[in-house]
């Protein structure tokens, strides 16, 4: 839209002698399509001229003629609405997108800009949990899309691999442990001996002194210690592998927050020489009262650090390292309050970048009934969700089509895809459910609908059987739908742009939703061989197809940011 809304600043800002860019920023997509592409509110205007909007709303209306963006524009009360000449806006972006093809709403507007993105940050010895997917599918969606911008983005994932719970589960595998089990089913087995050891220390307040003192010697170095801790360490990485290889999602570091340990001295020195410090029953923390939050807790009275001292260790390490311009944490909202405090202590501590780091918060998900059947005794594993979807998927696509080449990859493409497309299929905030009627249903809101309207697509493009080779008419482009879809496709870089700056990958999401609804009805709503995007008119199929074409190149794009495959047959 970008250059239809330059252009009308210009000739609004010609006839009243006003600043250009401020027309622009004026400008406004009106409710309804019957009211134009674009249109000016005249109020702003109305009160710097001193006469009524719908007065200048006509005058405007009357002397901005036809040319070869604009079809007319016309006075509504205090609006001028614009319509854009279509042939123009569908040339225009055909030939964008068939020029930039994979590349369409790339931009440099990031570049030279640094970004931290933390996310999936799951922890060590305990199942991924589905917060912790969510966070993952978020993170690796925001990464693509920053990329994509131009910016420079490093991706943490910031195990949680220290704490009392290590000194809890050190005690518990002393004494309960079972090698055999724990390098067979070694989360399974941990998750095993955590429940136990919470279960006894509830009945035995002795037993919380005991593995609570495991984890000071663990944090002080004590090398039978640090070997159990790393063997579940390096037990637990592995397994998340496998996770992140199915979802193909990777990090650009994955320090956890056991890294961090040695630098806490040199946090605890700057907040005591800041005057930060407060002793409180026993423990050390940051008061935080004036802010009216409640205190973050720096050392526990046994000397121990804590999550919040690894966080703010974190934080300095990561803008010493990197020299971030912009840090994200994409973590669920009920950290809300914590982040507040953490980003707090740390603009107390004199670090004028701690306005640049934002928590990127997440509703709560939900697993239907029927996956809480695939709870192995009482937990439910991630891969188990993951590998039942697929298979899930696998029967609906053989039905569907039995005579795929490749059914595995398409249902595994399908099943991975249904399982992200939830995650990114609402607003961040909005808690979801995960249910699999709802993930795989081919016609509802779901990503293999997208996937499948994607693959239809190709389907027509095989049919046509030509090479594609950019020659097609506007002017032959004239039913509704297919200037609906050129419209669309138009905005695909702001929305880019729009998720990029709201960290909300749904923007994405939804736009592709929208998109494939209008493609749907246009293949089936014309159904006679003049009408229907194949044409007998030759003419006329050739730029019918180009434009599909179009929708399927921003289609592909867009699933790609979100981390969804797009097969071409399905
Ligand atoms: N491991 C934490 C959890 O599962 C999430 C870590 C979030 N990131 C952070 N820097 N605190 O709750």
């Amino acid at each position: 839209m970008k250059i239809y809304k330059n252009h009308i600043a210009e000739k609004i800002a010609g006839i009243i002698g006003d600043d250009r860019d401020r027309i622009e920023t004026l400008l406004e997509i009106p409710p309804s399509e019957d009211m134009g592409d674009l249109a000016f509110p005249c109020f702003t205007l109305s009160k710097d001229m001193r006469r009524a909007p719908d007065v200048i709303a006509e005058e405007l209306g009357n002397k901005i003629g036809r040319d070869n963006l604009i079809e007319r524009a016309e006075a509504a009360g205090p609006y001028v609405n614009f319509y854009i000449d279509k042939s123009h806006l569908i040339s225009t972006v055909i030939d964008q997108i068939l020029s930039d093809r994979d590349d369409y709403g790339r931009s440099d507007e990031g570049s030279g800009k640094n970004i931290i993105i933390e996310y999936s940050s799951p922890n060590i010895a305990k199942p991924f949990g589905i917060g912790h997917l969510r966070s993952t599918v978020i993170g690796a969606s925001l990464k693509r899309i920053y990329e994509y911008l131009g910016y420079k983005v490093v991706s943490i994932n910031h195990l949680g691999d220290w704490g009392t719970q290590f000194g809890k589960l050190i005690y518990a595998y002393r004494n309960w442990g079972d090698e055999l089990k724990l390098n067979e089913d070694p989360i399974g087995h941990l998750y095993e001996l955590y429940v136990r050891i919470h279960r006894e220390e509830e009945n035995d307040p002795k037993l919380v002194e005991l593995t609570r003192s495991e984890f000071k010697e663990l944090e002080e170095g004590d090398s039978e210690n640090i070997d159990l801790w790393r063997r579940f360490s390096d037990l637990s990485r592995k397994e998340f592998r496998k996770i992140y290889k199915m979802l193909g999602v990777n990090f650009d570091s994955e320090k956890g927050e056991s890294f961090y340990i040695d630098k806490i001295p040199a946090v605890e020195k700057s907040l005591k020489d800041r005057d930060l410090l407060k002793e409180s029953q026993d423990a050390t923390i940051i008061d935080l009262e004036k802010y009216e939050m409640p205190p973050i807790l720096i050392r526990k009275s046994d000397d121990t650090s804590l999550y919040a001292t690894r966080d703010l260790a974190a934080a300095i390490y990561r803008k010493k390292e990197y020299n971030f311009d912009k840090m994200v944490y994409v973590v669920g909202v009920a950290q809300s309050l914590y982040f507040r405090q953490l980003f707090k202590s740390l603009e107390l501590m004199g670090n004028d970048w701690a306005d640049n780091c934002h928590h990127v918060s997440f509703g709560w998900v939900k697993l239907g009934e029927e996956m809480m059947s695939t709870r192995r005794g009482n937990i439910v594993f991630l891969e188990d969700v993951l590998a039942r979807t697929v298979e899930e998927a696998k029967k609906i696509v053989e039905e569907n089509s039995p005579d795929l080449p490749d059914p595995d990859s398409v249902a595994k493409a399908v099943g991975i895809g249904a399982v992200i497309f939830t995650d990114l299929s609402c607003r961040r905030d909005t808690d979801i459910a995960f249910d699999w009627d709802k993930m795989l249903d081919f016609r509802g809101n779901s990503g293999p609908y997208i996937q499948y309207s994607h693959a239809r697509i190709c389907s027509v493009i095989r049919k046509y059987g030509k090479e594609l080779k950019k020659e097609y008419n506007a002017g032959l482009l004239l039913l509704p739908e297919e200037y609906s879809m050129a419209k669309m496709l138009v905005c695909y870089p702001d929305i880019i742009k729009k998720a990029a700056n709201e960290f909300e990958p749904y923007y994405i999401s939804n736009f592709l939703l929208e998109l494939c609804g209008i493609f749907n009805t246009y293949y089936q709503k014309y159904r006679s061989p003049e009408d229907r995007i194949l044409s007998s008119n030759s003419d006329v199929a050739d730029s019918r197809v180009t434009l599909a074409d179009c929708a399927r190149i921003v289609l592909h794009s867009g699933l790609k940011l979100l981390g969804i495959s797009a097969p071409e047959m399905m």
